[in-house]
């Protein structure tokens, strides 16, 4: 059974069509990274045209891509949120337009939950209960997930996503956008103990993330230090560094606490290598086996979507047209 996902939550345009929930034939993303660049960040106007201009070239090439013929689909999935209004609404109205069009379901998928079934893709027989810390440019989550469909959101960030950090950081050191990949390649020539960035802490007892203030400490560092005496490399490990610290800091000390059998790294942060290192480590400490999907399921695909559209088909979860588009949410 062949399902098509469509993502256009934020700067990627996605379709993907995935048979049986894991099988990926096609899963074409085109990238709007160098419209934005010079902005150091999305503006969403920017995006919405993009999508407008993409979106059919990627239809055709992942059916293409895919060797199956159009009526051979059974579903269309589609993000409805969370996300920027304008991008979001270009997927639903394709997704619907396909679904009038060829009689078959719409299925309305949250971002969030197709960034938690990405693991789902190319790992089998995943043991429950499983913690997963998903990273992106819009969520810095620790969600405990007990069985299918069965979550519980354990943290968030009070403030920016581990993403936007990157983000605001590499905008600060005059990088480009995104920013994760260029501070990445960046802190692998740096020292990360050269300086010590302040981590967050959180009242006794407490757990969950803030990033707001370690983005304002590389900021005044910039402003009291001269680049040049000081190297972008040193500042791009130093800051990796006090990211990851924040990170796991929290997920260890759930683990202390849970019977957990299985983790999950997901989300567009989870492409860096550094991070999925230690990662990888915490979650051997405590004996747990990990799951960190392949670089392209990480970031924003619709093969995440049209593989969690297969369970929501099987499952009866279907949307009516009057699916619209949503900017913040949580799980549904
Ligand atoms: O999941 P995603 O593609 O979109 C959202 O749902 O937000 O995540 C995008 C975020 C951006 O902030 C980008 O800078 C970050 O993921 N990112 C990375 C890396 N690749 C992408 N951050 C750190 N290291 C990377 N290698
Ligand atoms: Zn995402």
């Amino acid at each position: 059974m062949y399902v098509l996902g469509i993502d256009t939550s934020c700067d990627d345009t996605s379709v993907a069509i995935v048979e049986g929930g894991n099988k990926v034939l096609s899963n074409i993303v085109s990238s709007q990274a160098s419209l934005h660049s010079k902005y150091g960040g999305v503006v969403p106007e920017i995006a919405s045209r993009s999508h407008v201009r993409m979106i059919n070239i990627c239809l055709e090439e992942a059916i293409n891509k895919a060797k199956i013929k159009k009526s051979k689909i059974s579903a269309v999935a589609v993000t409805y949120g969370p996300g920027l209004i304008g991008s979001l609404l270009m997927g639903i109205q394709t997704a619907k337009t396909i679904s009038f069009t060829y009689g078959i379901p719409l299925i309305g998928i949250n971002h969030i939950e197709s960034h938690l079934y990405s693991p789902f893709l190319e790992f089998q027989e995943i043991e429950y209960p499983i913690l997963s810390l998903l990273i992106s440019g819009g969520h810095t989550e620790i969600v405990y997930i007990k069985k299918p469909e069965d979550y519980e959101l354990i943290c968030d960030t009070c403030d920016d996503a581990a993403g936007e950090a990157y983000d605001k950081v590499a905008k600060l050191l005059d990088l480009g956008y995104p920013g994760g990949p260029l501070i990445e390649k960046l802190a692998e020539k740096g020292d990360g103990g050269r300086i010590k960035f302040p981590r967050a802490r959180l009242k006794r007892g407490k757990i969950g993330f803030s990033f707001s203030g370690l983005k304002t400490s590389v900021k005044y560092f910039l402003m009291k230090n001269e680049l040049g005496r000081i190297k972008k490399e040193d500042i791009a490990a130093s800051f990796q560094e006090a990211v990851v610290d924040m990170l796991l800091q929290s997920m260890e000390k759930i683990l202390k606490k849970r019977e957990i059998k299985s983790t999950f790294l997901v989300g567009g942060v989870a492409a860096n290598s550094f991070i999925r290192n230690k990662f990888r480590g915490i979650s051997k400490k405590y004996n747990i086996r990990d799951y960190c999907p392949s670089l392209e399921y990480c970031t924003d695909n619709a093969a995440m979507v049209a593989g969690l559209g297969y369970w929501k088909y099987k499952n009866k979860r279907f949307s009516g047209f009057e699916l619209d588009a949503v900017s913040r949410l949580h799980f549904k």
